[in-house]
């Protein structure tokens, strides 16, 4: 892939971007009263409103150019052909193809990958069916009343954001709990509320050997084991699904490979809420409403691969991002739902872009010379109004910010859904536009007050609408990051489907484990490290 850094149109951006670090949104809506319809574009029942940003024609046509210039199109094609773009793992990035139809044929390592999918997905449905409908038993003869899946990362994000999003989809007299933490309360308190008996885990891990859901699964299996009568293992089958690529590891645990739903190494952890990884979400809505959710995903996926990057949402998504975090130096974005049903997709897109996009060196081992991902993080309005939006709208350093907002809401309480509809367009509205000194003072406001309620506006907001948030919509905001993350990646030569960055801490962990119980001496470790274990030793 082409480097982007060294090209002209990123030096015709360099070179403009000191005059657009004080130009003021309020001033371009001056200058362009109708921006908002030249900077809204639509794609998969998902439209965006890019005109609350701090951008022009002028900023736009630059940015296409530097798209144009490492050659977006050629780098997306090779991804949907499943080139091997993941160079440091070896590996293709096909997430892409797990909501390909059953129709379509994809060729990879002289495999049909598309018939792999189905097949899956197939096996998936039924197992699902069986839950929701009751015919799936216990050991001991119970229906399913529970469903607990253990997994964490990638493994647990999705799952848990699809369950919460698509709740008014789901079948309610089944119970969905998630346990990512190897802090043992996290398993306890669901133990607590469940009877093992009546239960399915799923235990979602690709690689079925990290540390945190292995753990927590060999505890699940205890607990199980314990009010089994007789403590008769072969219960495990009937209460344990696992959802992996290394059915080795499946099989060494107890879990009837019949009840394994496979992957494959193409599906990166934090791209796989639509393959195996989302049985719980299958179970929880059926298969037809996930299957509306994989036709959102192929439908942007779509709009992605056809549209030119003008109109392309993913594109001018990453574009307008890496302007405003390598240009304009706003190195935080806020994720602003307004839709308490999407309340943990900030946590998803902090695993999707962060883990993706927090990298420091390009593909070819250099250092990246402008700055890479935001940190994202957010919290669903109107709480996060009565939270931190203080520092939003009067802090010292601008955060750009997307807010979210269906037209309908699926529980119409009289008034309630034009009122969260009027704060995000409200809090929009002051986030960009801000409220000037002179406006303060006509509005009566004391002189000594003036300067503390001036509201600088200027930050530059993201208007995401769709018209209901249901299986499709949410596949499409979801695939709509996925590409996002990717042409961001390609603009800044990174790898962003690689995770180095996670490892050291791992292997540290592992290391300092039998210190924590053993009284060796502590002189190989530094002496922070030693003295905290040492304080741990004593007050354990
Ligand atoms: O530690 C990071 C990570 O590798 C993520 O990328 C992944 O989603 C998560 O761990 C869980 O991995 P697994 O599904 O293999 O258990």
């Amino acid at each position: 892939m082409a480097q982007s850094f060294a090209g002209a149109a990123w030096s015709a951006l360099t070179s403009v971007a000191p005059q657009w670090r004080n130009r003021h949104i309020r001033d371009l809506f001056d200058q362009e009263p109708q921006r908002s319809s030249q900077l809204t574009m639509s794609g998969a029942g998902v439209t965006v409103d890019l005109s609350r940003q701090r951008i022009d024609s002028s900023v736009m046509t630059m940015l296409h150019a530097v798209a144009q210039e490492v050659d977006i199109e050629e780098a997306r094609n090779a991804m949907f052909r499943g080139e091997r773009i993941n160079t440091t793992e070896d590996r293709a990035v096909l997430h892409t193809a797990l909501r390909m139809p059953r129709d379509s044929q994809l060729i990879v390592d002289g495999r049909d990958v598309i018939a792999d999918v189905h097949e899956v997905l197939d096996r998936m449905a039924t197992c699902s069916e069986s839950i929701r409908n009751g015919s799936w038993l216990g050991f001991t003869g119970h229906r399913i009343e529970h469903v607990v899946n253990i997994g964490i990362g990638g493994s647990d994000l999705g799952p848990v954001m699809a369950y919460e999003t698509l709740r008014p989809f789901s079948q309610r007299d089944i119970t969905f709990d998630f346990v990512s933490n190897v802090d043992g309360t996290d398993l306890a308190e669901v133990l607590k509320r469940i009877d093992p008996l009546k239960t399915v885990f799923i235990i979602a891990s690709k690689t079925f050997s990290t540390h945190e859901t292995m753990l927590n699964a060999h505890s699940a299996r205890t607990a199980l084991l314990a009010v089994v009568p007789g403590n008769d293992v072969a219960a495990v089958s009937r209460h344990f699904v696992a959802v992996s690529t290394n059915e080795e590891r499946v099989r060494e645990f107890g879990i009837d490979p019949a009840n394994m739903f496979g992957f494959w190494d193409w599906v990166g952890g934090r791209y796989s809420m639509d393959s195996s990884i989302g049985l719980s979400t299958m179970i929880a809505i059926g298969h037809e409403h996930f299957a509306a959710m994989l036709n959102g995903f192929h439908a942007m996926d779509e709009h992605f691969r056809t549209s030119p990057i003008e109109s392309n949402l993913p594109v001018a998504m990453a574009l307008v991002g890496m302007w405003n975090r390598s240009f304009l130096g706003i190195s935080s974005t806020a994720v602003l739902p307004y839709d308490q049903y999407l309340h943990r997709l900030p946590a998803y897109l902090q695993q999707l872009i962060m883990e993706s996009n927090g990298k420091s060196v390009t593909l070819t081992g250099a250092s990246v010379p402008v700055e890479t991902s935001a940190v994202y993080w957010g919290e669903p309005g109107t709480n996060g109004q009565h939270s931190f939006y203080q520092l939003l709208h009067q802090g010292t350093s601008p955060i750009a910010c997307d807010v979210l907002i269906p037209a309908k809401s699926h529980n119409p309480l009289p008034h309630h859904h034009d009122v969260l509809v009027s704060n995000a367009l409200a809090q929009a509205r002051v986030l960009a536009f801000g409220r000037s000194a002179d406006e303060v003072q006509a509005a009566g406001t004391p002189d000594d007050l003036i300067a503390h309620r001036v509201m600088p506006g200027n930050r530059p907001t993201t208007l995401i609408t769709v018209d209901q948030i249901d299986p499709f919509t949410l596949g499409a905001i979801v695939a709509m990051y996925e590409h996002m993350v990717f042409v961001q990646g390609v603009l800044w030569g990174i790898n962003s489907f690689d995770q180095w960055g996670v490892e050291l801490g791992k292997e540290l962990a592992t290391s300092i484990l039998p210190f924590l119980t053993n009284s060796d001496s502590l002189d190989s470790f530094d002496s922070a490290t030693a003295q905290a274990i040492t304080w741990y030793r004593k007050r354990r």
